[in-house]
């Protein structure tokens, strides 16, 4: 397949492409327990949804886009709008995978009612299929709410970013024989409370294996197990575009290193005038 694509509106959910490819949908999704793992990566523009949409089964418009793409010290400054903005775009650039948006703090913790207005609002203005929110025990009235009302949520457990200041970091969760049991109850509240699938993030091994093996739907890692029923990372920490590497990212690419070559490659040849050539220019025949 080639690497150069136009940004092809065609392939969008609101201009099906003439040779019509069938969405995933959520069931589809949640029927995959136990089946083959689910592939998942994080998207916030629709020229990288285009690219990532063949591959994956499900895109994440991640509210990881705070430091991403906004260049925000953590998760919490983020806005309705922004996943709003970034989602749209996703579902526009994406004609197979299930979208899913994740709610950003402070748009849902309210209560089921609050959660509902805003989850109803992402899903109208960005055509995803489904919501992330992240939370236990405590968000199992909401997910029940939202599921119950036609909004399918995907839970987040374990290392939770939005609770940052709460958690006092991004270490590893589950480490303490109280904590691990806690991170399992709230798991199986969410699933039970009807979440369609489950990200389980940073937490120790075992306790990811027995999550997956305790509930009913799908658990998606990242920081977690093999044994998780489909795996997540930030694209851009897949694709080798931070310098930083945390212990549960493997780079796939080091595009930081390709880009930072390209931009150098092109200011030499601005500076010493070999660009552009006539290849580049109009109406040089004349
Ligand atoms: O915001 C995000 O990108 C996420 C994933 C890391 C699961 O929640």
């Amino acid at each position: 397949m080639s690497t150069t694509f136009t940004l092809d509106t065609a392939t969008s959910r609101a201009h099906p492409v003439p040779e019509p490819v069938r969405r995933l949908t959520v069931p589809a999704i949640q029927q995959r327990k136990g089946g083959a793992p689910i592939v998942m990566l994080t998207a916030y523009t629709a020229r990288m949804a285009q690219l990532l949409d063949p591959h994956c089964d499900v895109l994440l418009v991640g509210d990881s886009l705070g430091q991403v793409i906004y260049g925000l010290d953590t998760t919490v400054r983020v806005t309705l709008d922004m996943m709003c903005a970034h989602g749209a775009a996703v579902v526009r650039g994406s004609y197979r995978s299930v979208v899913v948006v994740d709610m950003p703090f402070g748009s849902y913790e309210e209560g089921p009612e609050a959660a509902f207005r805003s989850a109803a609002r992402v899903l109208r203005e960005t055509g995803c299929a489904a919501v992330k929110l992240e939370g236990g025990a405590a968000m199992a009235e909401t997910i029940a709410f939202l599921s119950q009302r036609g909004i399918p949520v995907m839970g987040h457990v374990g290392l939770t970013p939005q609770a940052v200041n709460a958690l006092g970091g991004y270490g590893a969760r589950g480490k303490s024989d109280a904590e691990y049991a806690k991170i399992l109850s709230d798991a199986k509240a969410v699933a039970d409370a009807g979440a369609f699938a489950l990200v389980v993030e940073g937490v120790v091994e075992p306790l990811a294996r027995e999550i997956t093996a305790a509930v009913a739907c799908p658990t998606i890692g990242i920081g977690a197990s093999p044994a998780c029923d489909g795996q997540v990372l930030v694209v851009d920490d897949m694709l080798g575009m931070f310098e930083r590497v945390p212990r549960f990212v493997k780079r796939f690419d080091d595009l930081a290193a390709r880009i930072d070559a390209a931009a150098a490659t092109y200011a030499a040849a601005v500076r010493d005038r070999s660009f552009p050539t006539d290849a580049q220019l109009y109406g040089t025949k004349r």
